[in-house]
């Protein structure tokens, strides 16, 4: 069976990845996360900062670098989903969504993923039911990881964003984040994480395995740099 129709998540975040304007500065911070991502073993990176900083507006800049000459295009280039946590949209926060919107992503981009899919009657189950809310645990191991590893051509990187994982903390809670640290090591190692989070200890004393925190000894310096080309452009 053919892969034809590509499936859809049920919930696109871009009307909240399209509210930024156009990006002042920051091509150094885009480059470094490039480097980090693509370039690096880990298996992800978490960028903590303040609110207000623009992690919203890179993340943004990222799902818009469709441009080869762009500093964005190469984390743009291997990008399979997007998620974006909303503290005031309920369905965004839940773990489930997030699963499945993952999911989507690599089918969208691999067809041979959503083919195994389809012919997997646990993946179907999961995916394209309720079950996937109720058990998102599951649907990880049965939508993602077990489809993944039956995969015989070996895509290049893939990127799956997060934006703003402390908005999601609250909800997560009650499984403290358990599928972001049990599943994240279980992943193929050519799946990379990115994300977003307000600077607040409980996310950054507690990554999960293999997730460093972005760090960059010039960051006031440069920043400072950023802003002075803000207040020109303006
Ligand atoms: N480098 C930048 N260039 C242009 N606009 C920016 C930049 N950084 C932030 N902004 C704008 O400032 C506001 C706050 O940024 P945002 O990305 O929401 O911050 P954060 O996600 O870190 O809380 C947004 O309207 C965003 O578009
Ligand atoms: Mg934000």
């Amino acid at each position: 069976m053919d892969f034809l129709s590509p499936w859809n998540s049920d919930l696109n975040f871009d009307y909240y990845i399209r509210m930024h304007e156009k990006l002042i500065g920051r091509e150094w911070f885009i480059e470094d996360l490039s480097y980090l991502v693509l370039k690096t073993d880990y298996r992800g990176v978490l960028f903590a900062a303040e609110m207000g900083f623009g992690k919203s507006a890179i993340v943004s800049n990222i799902a818009y670098a469709g441009d080869k000459r762009l500093p964005g295009y190469p984390l743009y280039s291997k990008l399979v989903s997007i998620h974006v946590c909303r503290f005031d949209s309920h369905i965004t926060l839940k773990p489930g969504m997030f699963v499945k919107n993952m999911a989507a992503g690599i089918a969208q981009k691999f067809p041979e993923y959503g083919n195994i899919i389809h012919l997997d009657r646990m993946a179907h189950d999961y995916l394209f039911t309720e079950k996937c809310f109720e058990d998102p645990q599951g649907c990880f191991d049965f939508g993602i990881l077990s489809p993944l590893q039956k995969m015989q051509g070996i895509p290049d990187k893939l990127i799956v964003l997060m934006d703003a994982l402390d908005e999601c903390i609250e909800y997560w809670h009650a499984n403290k984040f358990t599928l972001l640290y049990e599943k994240i090591p279980r992943l193929p190692k050519f799946i990379k994480i990115l994300c977003t989070s307000r600077n607040i200890s409980q996310i950054r004393e507690k990554l999960p395995p293999g997730i460093i925190l972005y760090d960059n000894p010039y960051i006031k310096e440069k920043s400072t740099e950023d802003i002075k080309q803000y207040i020109e452009f303006r």
